[in-house]
C-alpha cells in the first residue's frame, strides 16, 4: 500500500507539540551564522566588566543574600502582577526567576535569559525541584537576547547590565521585546557608595546608568532607593522612539 501523504495541518500540529514540550530556546547553527560585532571593552567612558562565570554560581544563592541585598523588598517594588510575562535577563541560576514565576502565577510566564547554558541547566533543575512550570529558558547570543517581540510587561536585569559587551544592540533588542507600557528595570550596585563591598568595575552610578539608557532611547520612569547596596531604576521607551515604533507597526499593518 502506498504511504498516505501527511497533511500540512498534521505537520504544523506536530511542530507545535514539539515546541510546547521543550519550553526552552537553545541556540542552533542557523542563528549563529553571522558573527556578532566585536564586544566593547569600554562604553561611554565606563570600563565593561567580564561576565561572571557559571563556576561561581553558588555565590548567587548564598544564605546571606536576603540580609545583604534585601531582594524581598525588590520583589515588592517590582509590583509584578499575575498573568504578566516577565523576562529575567542575565538570570544566572535563577535566584530571582523562581520568585518571579510564583508572582506571575500559572497564567503568566517568566522568560529566563542567559548567555551561559550551564546557568540555564542549573535554573531548570531548581525550577523542576520547586515544581515550577511557567519558566521558559532562552540561551542568548552576546549581542541578542533572543526575546520575542512586544512580549514583555517587565524586563529585569539584576547585576547584569555592567557586564554587557554589546550594550547598544542589547538595549535595542530589549526595547523591541517590551509590550506597550512595559518597563526595563536595572538593578546595579551603587558606585557612589564606597561602603558597598563590591569591586568598582561591578558598580554603576545613577548618572552613568541614566546617560547610557537615554542614549539608547529609554527614559527614567521611576526609582526605588530602599535597597542596602543597589540602585533600582525603571525605564520605559522614550516618546520619540515609541512614536517611531508605532509608525513602523502601522506601516507594517497597511502592507
Ligand atoms: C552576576 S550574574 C547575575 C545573575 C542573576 N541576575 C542574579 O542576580 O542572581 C550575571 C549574569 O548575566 C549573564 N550575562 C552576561 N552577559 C549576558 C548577555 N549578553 N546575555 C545574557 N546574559 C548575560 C551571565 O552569564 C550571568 O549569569
Amino acid at each position: 500500500m502506498a504511504p498516505r501523504p501527511v497533511s500540512l495541518l498534521a505537520l504544523l500540529a506536530l511542530l507545535a507539540l514539539s515546541l510546547a514540550c521543550h519550553g526552552d530556546r537553545r541556540r542552533d547553527a542557523s542563528e549563529i551564522e553571522a558573527p556578532p560585532p566585536p564586544a566593547l571593552e569600554e562604553y561611554m567612558g565606563r570600563r565593561i566588566a567580564r561576565t561572571m562565570h557559571s563556576s561561581g554560581a553558588e555565590w548567587l544563592l548564598r544564605e546571606t543574600r536576603e540580609e545583604e541585598e534585601r531582594p524581598s523588598r525588590l520583589f515588592d517594588a517590582l509590583a509584578v502582577r499575575p498573568g504578566w510575562t516577565v523576562a529575567d535577563f542575565g538570570c544566572g541560576n535563577g535566584f530571582h526567576t523562581l520568585e518571579l514565576a510564583r508572582r506571575v502565577g500559572p497564567a503568566g510566564r517568566v522568560l529566563a535569559v542567559d548567555i551561559q547554558p550551564e546557568m540555564l541547566v542549573m535554573l531548570r533543575q531548581r525550577a523542576a525541584a520547586a515544581g515550577i512550570a511557567n519558566v521558559e529558558t532562552i540561551e542568548a547570543l552576546s549581542h541578542d537576547p533572543r526575546l520575542p517581540p512586544a512580549a514583555c510587561d517587565l524586563i529585569l536585569l539584576v547585576d547584569v547590565y555592567h557586564e554587557l559587551g554589546h550594550p547598544e544592540e542589547t538595549l535595542a533588542a530589549l526595547r523591541r521585546a517590551l509590550r506597550p507600557g512595559g518597563r526595563v528595570v536595572l538593578v546595579e550596585f551603587r558606585a557612589e557608595d564606597p561602603a558597598v563591598p563590591i569591586k568598582e568595575l561591578h558598580k554603576m552610578s545613577k548618572v552613568q546608568i541614566r546617560a547610557e539608557l537615554a542614549a539608547n532611547g529609554f527614559e527614567l520612569a521611576e526609582e526605588f532607593d530602599d535597597l542596602p547596596w543597589q540602585h533600582v531604576m525603571f525605564f520605559r521607551a522614550a516618546p520619540a522612539l515609541r512614536a517611531g515604533a508605532e509608525r513602523a507597526r502601522d506601516q507594517a499593518l497597511k502592507r
